[in-house]
């Protein structure tokens, strides 16, 4: 068949795949990203006025911009709603940067780990992906550095807070640091913050774009995480001189985001109803990380390293006898226990062997135990079956 020459890049995700086996009802899944099922709010659709149903503006409706903006500005990023665009979930606002961005060959940095679906697409539009090593407090510096020194970047995608998959978080020097060295090479910053609500132990620090002062950059946010992922709404917020540019292809994408789930969203941001949502949230979240951390040292303690993450939705392992954590799903699935191997989140799989991503949020305390022994016990057999 003649299809376009990207489609021959198009990888299928692994996670969606799992995702589908993960689906029978008997499956602990470790696997997704899923907020839990407990902790989507009950949303209202009465008040919703008809004209919702119209075709809306590109933008995003005005309202939303603007207190979009006023987040944004409170989290000491310098902005105007015009510089606001609201799209169909954070995803898009990938989409729009590598459509943006990226030919075939060209060069951009991304954190290694990183996003698995950050990576399917600049990888699709034909990126040449470069790993930025990471350290336990961000980027490892003198490596950021040479790579910008060695190559010419379309743009550097970070997840600075809560980094999904390695839950770490940036300190304050490193963000300052990484800042630095863009404005110095020129070089724009994609930032995407879907898990900066979900903050367990208070720590916090402002956006590495309100740090700039020269480069271009865009921010990238969603309420994903926070209200519902099903109501694909989420925003990107770009410098003056990208947002032309963003603007005209997502109307070449969809025209703009579904009106009934940004009407939804702007019932809720800025509500006593939304703080107390947060404040829910964040103390159900904390209780599953703390029981997963502890179920954790309980099965794994001899066979994996990894750190109590203070926000997000994932612990990071790193197996003390690394082996392709990719060989083990099928043994997992078997005893009806899913997860989400590391190497897929790496741009060369294979050089980045025994890594697990488990999700707290979704299994239920009651099942965690027994989901994390079973998945241990695989572990175990597959570093006996490949000594053998
Ligand atoms: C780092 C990161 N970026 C973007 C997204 C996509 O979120 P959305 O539902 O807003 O498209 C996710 C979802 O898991 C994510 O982890």
């Amino acid at each position: 068949m003649a299809f376009s020459e990207r489609v021959t890049r198009l990888k299928s995700s692994l996670i969606r795949e799992i995702l589908a086996a993960a689906q029978r009802p008997e499956v602990m899944s470790f696997a997704g990203g899923l907020p839990a099922e407990a902790m989507l709010p009950k949303v209202v659709w009465d008040e919703m006025p008809v004209a919702m149903g119209q075709y809306g503006m590109s933008e995003g409706e005005q309202a939303l911009r603007e207190a979009l903006a006023a987040e944004a500005r409170a989290l000491g990023i310098e902005c105007q709603a015009s510089q606001v665009l609201v799209v169909s979930g954070s995803q898009q606002a990938l989409d729009l940067a590598a459509k943006l961005y990226l030919d075939k060959g060209t060069e951009v940095l991304l954190e290694a780990p990183t996003y698995l679906a950050a990576l399917q697409i600049f990888q699709l539009f034909g990126a040449d992906c470069l790993a930025v090593p990471m350290q336990a407090d961000g980027p490892d510096l003198a490596a950021l550095r040479q790579r910008l020194q060695q190559h010419r970047p379309a743009f550097i995608y970070l997840i600075p807070t809560f980094q999904n998959p390695s839950g770490l978080r940036y300190s304050e020097a490193k963000r300052d640091a990484v800042a630095a060295l863009l404005d110095e090479f020129g070089v724009t910053l994609i930032e995407d913050e879907p898990y900066r609500e979900l903050s367990f132990d208070g720590a916090s620090a402002s956006p590495i774009v309100s740090r700039l002062r020269k480069a271009s950059w865009i921010y990238t946010g969603t309420v994903s995480k926070t209200l519902l992922p099903g109501l694909r709404v989420g925003y990107l917020i770009a410098s003056p001189d990208l947002f032309p540019y963003l603007l005209r292809l997502k109307q070449a994408a969809d025209l703009h985001t579904n009106r009934v789930g940004q009407w939804q969203v702007l019932q809720w941001l800025g509500s006593e109803q939304h703080r107390q949502h947060l404040g829910t949230l964040r103390d159900y979240y904390r209780e599953r990380r703390d029981a997963f951390q502890a179920a954790l040292q309980t099965h794994f303690a001899d066979l994996a390293d990894w750190q109590q993450p203070e926000g997000g939705l994932f612990f990071w392992l790193t197996l003390k006898q690394p082996l392709d954590t990719r060989t083990l799903l099928a043994a997992a699935l078997a005893v009806d226990v899913a997860f989400m191997p590391g190497e897929p989140f790496f741009p060369e799989p294979d050089q980045h062997h025994g890594h697990l991503r488990l999700n707290f949020s979704h299994v239920a305390p009651g099942q965690l135990e027994e989901g994390l022994r079973r998945l241990a016990q695989v572990v175990r057999e597959g570093q006996r079956a490949r000594a053998a």
